[in-house]
């Protein structure tokens, strides 16, 4: 299976920059043995889906409201990502869990309701510092893996990523080690494991995100479990991120 990479550019890239960043990424990246997935801000999806068109890279969204359309200002439905080309999307990142209270009932609703319309979800699960220390991961890790895709079907399961981003190793300097890594996306695993199968469990496509970076990323990536990486701030600077990605084995 091909590693997926994923391009978080959160709130950063105006439509010009954009331009210049996938002008660059289209003409510098190869690698075939990755799945590309670049998540811009919603404004620079249209270019973005312009650009990756006829090439291996696929365009994501950072998010997603949990219903279908109407009343919701501000949101954006799973119809208008897809429509606008895309295919991935990010659902119940750290960031959206603390500063937006989304708790695992409505990542749970994004994620049927992305999939009903064809998308595919990337679930971000992580503990946060405090919940490390206390030696809560396990607990924390499986109850938001559990409800956060309560209610799916095993075949469903083909379309998911999960990216598993320790809150305390995301955007802060702090680094996870291989065993950190190794044992978070271990867990992940095994709850599937529990909750599906021995095949769903060895078969889901689970990723690391967090601090991923030129010096660590080429061990992280190799490690045992491991299906590919989410970038953040790393990818922002597309010369050293296609460096990055072009080493990628
Ligand atoms: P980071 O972000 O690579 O800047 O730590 C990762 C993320 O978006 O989850």
């Amino acid at each position: 299976m091909k590693k997926k990479i994923i391009a978080n550019f959160k709130m950063n890239q105006t439509i010009q920059e954009s331009k210049a960043y996938f002008t660059k990424l289209i003409s510098k990246f190869e690698n075939d043995k990755i799945e590309l997935i670049v998540c811009p801000p919603f404004t620079s999806i249209s270019i973005a889906n312009f650009f990756a068109r006829g090439t291996s890279i696929k365009i994501g969204g950072q998010n997603l409201s949990d219903e279908e359309i109407g009343g919701q200002t501000g949101e954006i439905s799973a119809k208008m990502l897809k429509d606008a080309g895309v295919e991935y999307v990010i659902i119940g990142h750290s960031e959206r869990r603390t500063k937006f209270k989304e708790n695992n009932l409505v990542i749970n609703k994004k994620i049927k309701t992305a999939l009903k319309t064809g998308l595919k979800p990337i679930l971000c699960v992580g503990e946060t510092v405090s919940e490390k220390i206390a030696g809560k991961t396990v607990e924390v890790l499986r109850k938001q893996v559990e409800e956060g895709i309560r209610g799916l079907y095993e075949n469903e399961l083909e379309s998911l990523i999960i990216a598993y981003e320790p809150v305390w190793a995301i955007g802060t300097g702090k680094f996870a080690s291989v065993k950190d890594i190794e044992d978070g996306c271990n867990i992940v695993r095994k709850a599937i494991q529990d909750l599906y199968s021995d095949k769903a469990g060895r078969d889901i496509c689970v990723i690391y995100g967090g601090g991923l970076n030129s010096v660590n990323s080429g061990k992280i990536l190799m490690a045992k479990g491991i299906d590919g990486g989410l970038f953040g701030k790393s990818s922002l600077d597309v010369d050293s991120f296609v460096s990055i990605l072009n080493k990628i084995k």
